[in-house]
């Protein structure tokens, strides 16, 4: 399989360290040899026809001096002349116009490519579109990384719920909002004071407003929506509250009533909201700091819960890898 990546941030490199690690287990368990062409950045781009030297450019610390590397050259000018089969994409997440994700990934169906994507943004804005170039293409789109980063939230529901019918869903979506809600729970500090600790941790970005306001987690409830319901949903179609406005009194008050204030998303009865919410102390939803959940009623097996990590490189590029392993199997199947 010839691959080309675009975006080697976090995500990327961590695709790119996952790949070479994995590459052994890869061969001998699902017969998966494959060849990284071409790795993009906005800076320029490392490209190599007979395929990169994936440990070089993880230990080189100045991209510009790597043998193949070319400064300037993007992938929109470079994707006529790539001879790749799955393209991977992971630039950064616009929620309002999808780009650059958008034309990345509308290229390479158009050019016959499979796609693999984490990015948010061309999903949350042109769902449909790309799911039906991808039909009349005959092109494969898979996006588990999109949502709950290593949270195997779609290939659950494909792979081993086949026959269920999905009735609804309710989840924590994202562990920047998860994390302060949970400090403010059990250290009793205001959200200020929460989100100062989140942000020196790590944890929140210096402009923490897509987690807290709640358009992260409402962009992927518009994912799950269309992905796993088979809705057509925008970020206008989702209610959507913040965390801001709860106080650590709210908070005590819940705690007396054994309930907790978390921030849900849920999917139900074809309505889509992101909120803080009450929930009891024993819900399988009742997970705390970074961690993400995701619970799915469903009509035989009831209820399903998945908790794990819904960020990090190597996480994210987990479900990455397993989507370009099942596009593999797919393929190989046919
Ligand atoms: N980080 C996570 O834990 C996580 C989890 C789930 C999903 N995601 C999603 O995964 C995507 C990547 O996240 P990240 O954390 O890896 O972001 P990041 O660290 O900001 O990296 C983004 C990468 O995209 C590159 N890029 C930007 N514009 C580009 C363009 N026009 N052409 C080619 N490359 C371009 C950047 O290039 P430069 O190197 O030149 O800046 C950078 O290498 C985002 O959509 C994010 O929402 C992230």
């Amino acid at each position: 399989m010839d691959i080309a990546l675009i975006g080697f941030g976090s995500v990327g490199k961590g695709v790119v360290q996952v790949f070479s690690k994995k590459q052994n287990q890869l061969r001998q368990k699902y017969d998966l040899s494959f060849s990284f062409k071409g790795i993009f950045t906005s800076r320029g781009a490392f490209l190599d026809s007979n395929g990169l030297d994936l440990q070089s450019i993880l230990n080189i610390k100045d991209l510009t001096a790597h043998s193949s590397w070319k400064n300037g050259l993007s992938f929109m000018e470079s994707i006529d002349d790539l001879d790749v089969d799955l393209v991977i994409e992971v630039t950064p997440t616009n929620i309002e116009h999808g780009e650059p994700g958008k034309s990345h990934i509308i290229s390479s169906i158009k050019k016959g490519c499979d796609v693999v994507t984490a990015n948010k943004g061309p999903l949350v804005v042109a769902f449909d579109e790309l799911a039906e170039l991808c039909r009349r293409g005959g092109c494969i789109l898979r996006y588990e990384g999109s949502v709950g980063g290593g949270l195997p939230v779609f290939n659950l529901v494909r792979e081993t719920l086949q026959g269920n019918t999905i009735h609804s869903l309710r989840g924590i979506l994202n562990g920047t909002s998860n994390f302060i809600l949970t400090q403010m729970t059990y250290e009793r500090t205001s959200f200020e004071s929460a989100l100062k600790t989140a942000q020196e941790l790590g944890y929140a970005e210096a402009d923490p407003a897509a987690d807290v306001e709640g358009t992260d987690a409402a962009s992927k409830t518009v994912i799950l929506a269309n992905g796993l319901f088979g809705m057509n949903k925008g970020i206008d179609d989702v209610y959507i509250q913040g965390i801001t406005k709860v106080t650590p009194e709210a908070i005590e008050l819940a705690g007396n009533e054994n309930f907790l204030i978390k921030h849900i998303a849920s999917i139900e009865d074809g309505q889509i909201e992101v909120a803080p919410r009450l929930i009891q102390k024993t819900s399988p939803l009742a997970v705390d700091g970074t961690l993400n959940v995701v619970s799915l009623q469903t009509d035989l097996a009831k209820e399903i819960t998945i908790i794990g990590q819904g960020a990090g490189g190597e996480e994210t590029a987990s479900a990455i890898l397993s989507d370009v392993v099942d596009i593999h199997l797919t393929r190989k199947a046919k």
